[in-house]
């Protein structure tokens, strides 16, 4: 699908669905204004009618509305007249995203983006409408007979703003939207699918077609081999219960130098080039990438066990803010790094009691051999310092104690470095993927004491975020660090079964942030 930005008067333009936001007590925006005023009172008469409710997000669908020249016109309901709340845009836009599904309109004009919302400006709202009609449009039937059920009609969506300026502005937000959508996209589409085709070798492989597709990308993958010679002897007592072999994924982004650096440059001015200038410390992702987790010896329950193909989520996340950030040509550097493997009961698996040892030479008592991510990451961790990382964030489906802590609406976030998580936190709440912080400390560590190894892979009823976290930062002293615990986000159960793309967004504002920081 298609977005553009366009500005201009709004009653010369034609489409196959017009889409304006109205008030209750016909008080309308400026675009519903001019329009209603050179159609002899067109809006106000159909809002007189009754028909549209009140009530924010509700939405009438009036074909061949007589005094226009479009095909269809869409009324949104924006409620009460008062400034929109973030929360309430974005029911807006998804709400109309839903009402243009019902419709076979080819092509629509938005005037959704002049809506005053609270401390937001026309970027953003251009971002998020852009990025609720992606989701909408989303659907994974690549292994269905029937491909074509869901098929959207809708092929070009236009955003109608008032100037030259908004229009610009706009479009930022629309380009932002677009690359968060693919990235969304892949980390669904990966997620979704089931453990027997996306294994690691399957991870590795889409990580190399990355790498093809997108020249700024270079995929490098670590063979068991080599991570036997680096003594990565966590991640690898994990793989050796599964007849898939491990893979230690690294995509490397380099967009220092990319030609957006100069953006709003003059050509020629100093910087946008990689000549004379330090290489910048990239910010590391890694994402967990178990492709299946049973649970392994300590064996999960069978109901719902299918959803633990979902267990690489977080690996997922990694692939989709990689290909967002290269769509953008954001001028930082990135390095994703993926530990997958699959957790199974096996003759060979880790038993309980088991003690092995990390690559960074810390020995662990594998207490509980369904606590993998943890064993997985903690080397992939530690391989990260390689890059001499600016900082690094990991992203897991760590625990099941984080849904129970902040249920299926806000990610976990833990790390070393407040600015860091303060940084995180921000881009959540831009990008409406919501995290939280939870606590860490000594008293939490206490919890992982062995009497056998350096330390536990578990911590005991309490706190089982903190403490998962807690093993993690054992292993990341060296540098600044944050942990995204996707437990609860990353994907719906029930009959809306699949995965979310969380944190997808979370990840990309924060990498444009970090891109208008170093510009
Ligand atoms: N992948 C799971 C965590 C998980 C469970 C995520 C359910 C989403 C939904 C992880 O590997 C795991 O099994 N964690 C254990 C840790 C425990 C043994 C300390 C858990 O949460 O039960
Ligand atoms: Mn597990
Ligand atoms: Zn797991």
């Amino acid at each position: 699908m298609q977005f553009l930005v366009k500005n201009g008067d709004i009653e010369k333009q034609r489409t196959a669905c017009l889409i304006i936001g109205v008030y209750e007590e016909n008080k309308l925006y400026p675009a519903a204004k001019s329009l209603n005023a050179n159609s002899r009172r067109y809006i106000q008469s159909l809002l007189k009618t009754g028909d549209l409710k009140v009530a924010l997000g509700q939405t009438l669908l009036i074909h061949k509305p007589i005094e226009l020249n479009c095909e269809r016109l869409l009324l949104v309901s924006c409620g009460k007249d008062k400034s929109l709340s973030e929360a309430d845009y974005r029911k807006l836009v998804t709400a109309t995203a839903s009402a243009l599904k019902t419709t076979a309109a080819k092509d629509a004009l938005c005037c959704l983006t002049e809506l005053p919302v609270k401390e937001r400006d026309i970027a953003w709202k251009a971002q998020q409408a852009t990025q609720a009609m992606g989701n909408l449009q989303y659907s994974f039937d690549q292994l269905k007979s029937d491909k074509k059920k869901d098929i959207p009609s809708l092929k070009k969506l236009t955003y109608l703003t008032a100037n030259q300026t908004e229009a610009k502005q706009a479009k930022q937000g629309v380009d932002e939207g677009i690359a968060i959508n693919a990235g969304i996209n892949e980390a669904k589409d990966l997620s979704n699918l089931p453990g027997n085709v996306c294994t690691p070798t399957y991870l590795a492989k889409r990580a190399r077609a990355l790498g093809k597709k997108y020249p700024a990308i270079k995929t490098s993958v670590l063979e068991e081999k080599a991570m036997e010679k680096l003594g990565m002897g966590a991640l690898l007592s994990v793989s050796r219960g599964s007849r898939q072999p491990a893979k230690l994924i690294v995509m490397e982004y380099e967009g220092q130098g990319c030609p957006s650096a100069a953006r709003g440059r003059k050509p020629g001015a100093a910087d946008g080039s990689n000549k004379n200038k330090k290489k910048q410390k990239p910010v590391v992702l890694v994402g967990k990438g178990l492709t299946f987790d049973a649970g392994g010896i300590s064996i999960k329950p069978s109901a719902g066990m299918d959803e633990m193909k979902y267990d690489m989520c977080g690996a997922a996340s990694v692939f989709g803010a990689l290909i967002a950030a290269a769509e953008l040509k954001l001028p930082i550097n990135i390095v994703g790094i993926v530990p997958s493997s699959e957790n199974l009961p096996d003759g060979d698996a880790n038993k309980p009691g088991d003690v092995v040892t990390s690559m960074a030479g810390h020995t662990i008592e594998i207490l509980n051999t369904d606590a993998e991510g943890r064993l997985i990451l903690c080397d992939a961790l530690t391989y990260s310092k390689k890059f001499d990382p600016d900082v690094v964030v990991d992203v897991a489906t760590l625990t099941g104690a984080c849904i129970v802590a902040l249920g299926h609406h806000t990610s976990a976030v833990l790390g070393n470095d407040n600015l860091l998580i303060q940084s995180l936190l921000d881009a959540g709440e831009t990008s409406a993927d919501r995290a939280w912080q939870l606590p860490m400390g000594d008293e939490y560590q206490e919890q992982l004491k062995s009497n056998f190894a350096d330390l536990a892979n578990i911590g005991g009823p309490g706190a089982g975020s903190i403490t998962a976290a807690c093993f993690l930062s054992r292993f990341t002293e060296d540098y600044r660090w944050a942990h995204l615990d996707i437990a609860g986000t990353a994907w719906k159960s029930g009959a809306a079964k699949g995965a979310t793309g969380r944190p997808v967004p979370l990840l990309v504002q924060y990498l444009i942030n970090k891109a208008k920081n170093a510009r």
